[in-house]
């Protein structure tokens, strides 16, 4: 997409603001044959105080978006519903009048507007062969002055949403396209672009370290597992933030297998994976002053003659004993040994893992907040910050050791899989047995990385990149 800046006149395919007393924002010197007509028009009961997009056709302006504000305007709402309005149109460029009061809502929120607006525009066309169906949008024209706010608002907006955007395509892809081979590849390339550091252990490597558990799950399958890593150097005196996604290309259950009921979405549990890659891009980008480890431990869960059996017993790399009773509960598996050799290796400050982890948590909180668990006060309290600030909505579960009896061995030290009830924290407490005293924060976002579309910034269908923004503005908002 190109966009520019220009001065404001008279152009066709406009986008125009009204507030919520059905007043539009235009310049002074704006035609005032077209100022009244709009004014008039804009009195029919169907432009509502609302915040809303209404789209009409017009004899000289063709397509006019009225974007409403409503009573209480929410930049990146409105910026998306105008970008999802746009997807398939058959023109490719718009003019978007900026308003001249700076006290505006759409100037103090240019950033967030501009984000939700690329975030809209997103389709996931990979394997879509016919070009009437994809998106041609080209060309976004602000009428008005590039102030360096608004330049710096916009790079930003950009650049966050082109990390979504990688999220976004790698949870879409199909998990034959998408293999720990190809997840582990697109982890490469996007570190060579970006200028990061980038290296993979692979299943001989993570053998000799002993990390039975992340091979236990990948043994029922044909495709080889991996261990990525990424790594950030923001500034050497700064704390190391650790964050570890879930990579896993599919996710059939194993020999606990999954019903077959919606079993192909299971193509999408790697978002932690791709969350974190997507959020690594945002901060080559960006550059807070921080240093960063990204692990993306990735593997499918097949059944196979091969494949854990409930009841088998895996050594993790910190040497725990862990009796799988259920093959399904394998993303915790391949995050503890990511956690526990990660922690021992980089040492860092603070850990935050991310993962499509429990239905569980999906049954408690829904599509629309993430399950955040903690044993740190003030790494939630950072994370519930930076929420607010992209819009990812958490909610705080209890890290409730009362439970930790659910998870504790019969034969083995561990089991992975708990009682009947608090499945989102029983999992939480698993992975914090692989992390040591480290400060930690997990984000169970198995009902968030799909299908989350009443939020107008996520997309109608499929992976919403959830993560990606949020581990970004966590390390941006950081400050020492
Ligand atoms: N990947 C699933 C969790 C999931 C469920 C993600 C729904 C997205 C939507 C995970 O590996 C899993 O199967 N978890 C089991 C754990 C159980 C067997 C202890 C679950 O939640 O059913
Ligand atoms: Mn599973
Ligand atoms: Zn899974």
């Amino acid at each position: 997409m190109k966009i520019r800046f220009t001065k404001p006149k008279v152009q066709p395919n406009l986008v125009l603001f009204f507030d919520a007393k059905k007043h539009l924002a235009l310049p002074n010197d704006w035609p005032t044959d077209l100022t009244e007509e709009l004014t008039q028009l804009l009195k029919l009961p169907e432009f509502g105080a609302k915040s809303a997009v209404y789209k009409i056709l017009h004899p000289r302006l063709e397509r006019v978006f009225l974007v409403g504000l409503g009573k209480k305007p929410e930049p990146r709402e409105l910026g998306a519903l105008l970008g999802k309005e746009l997807i398939n149109p058959d023109f490719a460029e718009l003019h978007l009048l900026l308003p001249e009061d700076q006290e505006h809502p759409i100037l103090t929120g240019f950033g967030p507007f501009l984000e939700g607006f690329f975030l809209g525009q997103y389709q996931y066309e990979e394997y879509k062969t016919d070009d009437t169906k994809k998106n041609k949008f080209k060309r976004l024209t602000i009428l008005g002055s590039r102030k360096k706010s608004l330049g710096e608002a916009l790079d930003r907006a950009w650049v966050m949403a082109e990390g979504t955007r990688l999220t976004r395509d790698l949870g879409n892809r199909p998990a034959n396209k998408l293999t720990p081979s190809d997840l582990s590849l697109a982890a490469q390339s996007m570190s060579q672009a970006y200028g990061l550091k980038y290296k993979r252990l692979t299943e001989a490597q993570m053998g000799k370290l002993g990390m039975g558990c992340l091979l236990g799950v990948s043994k029922g399958s044909d495709q080889p597992a991996f261990l990525n890593v990424i790594e950030y150097q923001g500034d050497k005196g700064a704390p190391t933030l650790m964050w570890v996604g879930k990579g896993l290309t599919f996710d059939a259950g194993g020999i606990s297998l999954k019903p077959a009921a919606n079993m192909h979405e299971m193509k999408h549990d790697m978002c932690g994976g791709a969350a974190v890659i997507g959020a690594m891009q945002i901060i080559a980008e960006l550059k807070p002053k921080i240093n960063i480890i990204a692990l993306i431990p990735t593997s499918e869960n097949l059944p196979d003659g091969k494949a854990n059996k409930p009841g088998d017993v895996l050594t993790a790399f910190n040497g725990k004993t862990v009796e799988i009773l259920n093959t399904d509960a394998e993303g915790r598996l391949i995050l503890a040994d990511a956690l526990s050799w990660g922690v021992k290796e980089y040492k860092p400050d603070w850990v935050i893992d991310i993962a499509t982890l429990t239905g569980a948590c999906v049954v408690a909180l829904g599509h629309y907040h993430s399950g955040l668990q903690s044993d740190s006060e003030p790494l939630a309290k950072r994370i519930e910050k930076a929420a607010q600030v992209t819009g990812d909505p958490v909610w705080r579960m209890p890290h409730a050791e009362i439970y930790e009896k659910d998870i504790q061995g019969t034969i083995s030290d561990l089991k992975n899989a708990g009682g009947p009830h608090g499945g989102m924290i029983t999992a939480g407490l698993f992975l914090k047995q692989f992390v040591g005293k480290t400060p930690w924060a997990h984000l169970d976002i198995a009902g968030t990385a799909w299908s989350a579309e009443r939020i107008p910034y996520y997309p109608k269908s499929g992976a919403t990149g959830v993560g990606a923004r949020l581990l970004a503005e966590i390390a941006l908002s950081w400050e020492t």
